[in-house]
């Protein structure tokens, strides 16, 4: 189970100077409102992703009048993860001193799983939302998915890049459309081998999270499963001309959350709606660690919002059992310290204006 041992942050945002010594498990995180806690956060998804979940701008990470933000994690298999930022844009990773490759590889090491406000999206946002979280849990789980995805994702680029030049290469536009369809079925194939896992691992969140009656999740491959691309690409070859891009394809891949004909975000409270997303979330840990042995890294922001004190523990409880390193945040430390007390691998750190203290 890989998990982060040392941290350590310069100029991230309010945080000037941090160096933590961590646990293995719960890790409790609390303190004001303004403190630094999200930010704690963002830094070590900084370190795993190369990239913020707050907003796609690059210079606010960096602290107001600094030139620089540097993150620096060792995991306790003695990798050593290093990302810092520049205001001229200048952005550097490092993998055990080395260049990182790509984000993949930075993402293979530490296998980050992110729970907060925007959680929601996965209901009412667009496919690739929901895309962009069957992927994660394709990546991780199944090995060559990445490399199909990649064929598939030049292929289409290509093909679209064809459909909208004037003049239509007919020859070229074939080559990459069969291309496309070649990689599409594998990508298709890891893709759905991956939600029958997922599906029978969510069942069993939800039987102890919440029940849901008719609820369904539902995978859709990105074209009429009864007809081949192939076929389908070659008759919509006029439309997508027209449109300028590739109307059907593995890039419309989708999950439908429904519970029985409406779909999750329409029906369910929003206390409902977390819990749903918490538990989809938890069923993907649950088949990294049973396919792979490896544990993710939660970065569970402000939990208690929206939780009422039962279900709060009811996760608790999951993500202890699931045995990965989890960092916790919230306002106060005894709603989130209480139901945990008996949790061997606990570390508490109280955050003050910016400044972070082991308790
Ligand atoms: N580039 C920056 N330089 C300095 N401070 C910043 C920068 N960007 C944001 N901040 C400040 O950092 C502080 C910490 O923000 P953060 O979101 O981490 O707080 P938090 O403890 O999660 O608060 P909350 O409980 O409200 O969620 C805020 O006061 C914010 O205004
Ligand atoms: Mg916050």
């Amino acid at each position: 189970m890989p998990f982060l041992k040392k941290l350590s942050i310069s100029k991230i945002r309010n945080l000037d100077l941090v160096s933590l010594e961590l646990s293995k498990g719960f890790n409790i995180i609390y303190g004001e409102n303004g403190s630094g806690k999200t930010s704690l956060l963002e830094s070590i998804y900084l370190l795993g992703r190369a990239k913020t979940f707050r907003s796609n701008a690059k210079t606010p990470i960096i602290q107001n009048h600094a030139d620089e933000c540097v993150i620096y994690g060792e995991l306790d298999e003695g990798q050593k993860l290093g990302f810092s930022r520049h205001r001229s844009g200048n952005q550097k990773v490092l993998i055990n001193s080395e260049k990182a490759s790509s984000r993949a590889e930075l993402a293979q090491i530490l296998p980050l799983q992110m729970l907060n406000s925007d959680a929601f999206k996965i209901l009412e946002g667009g496919p690739g939302i929901r895309r962009a979280f069957l992927d994660w849990g394709v990546f991780h789980v199944e090995r060559q998915f990445l490399s199909h995805w990649r064929h598939a994702q030049k292929a289409l680029l290509n093909r679209n890049s064809l459909l909208k030049s004037k003049l239509i290469k007919q020859d070229e536009v074939s080559a990459w459309t069969h291309e496309l369809c070649q990689y599409a079925v594998l990508v298709d194939s890891c893709r759905s081998d991956y939600v029958i896992r997922l599906q029978d691992a969510l069942g069993g969140m939800l039987e102890s999270l919440l029940s849901l009656g008719d609820f369904s999740l539902s995978y859709y491959k990105g074209w009429d499963p009864s007809h081949s691309l192939d076929k389908i690409l070659a008759d919509s070859m006029q439309k997508d001309i027209k449109l300028g891009f590739t109307s059907a394809g593995p890039h419309r891949a989708d999950l439908k959350i429904k519970i029985g004909k409406d779909f999750a975000s329409e029906v369910l409270s929003r206390g409902q709606q977390k819990l749903l997303v918490i538990a989809m979330k938890l069923a993907q840990a649950k088949v990294l660690k049973q396919s792979t042995a490896i544990g993710c890294i939660f970065l569970v922001d402000d939990l208690p919002a929206e939780l009422d004190s039962s279900n709060k523990a009811k996760v608790l409880a999951i993500l202890s059992e699931l045995g990965g390193q989890i960092f916790i945040t919230g306002i106060d430390k005894d709603p989130l310290y209480e139901p945990l007390q008996k949790e061997k691998e606990i570390k508490l750190f109280h955050v003050e204006h910016g400044k972070i203290s082991a308790v």
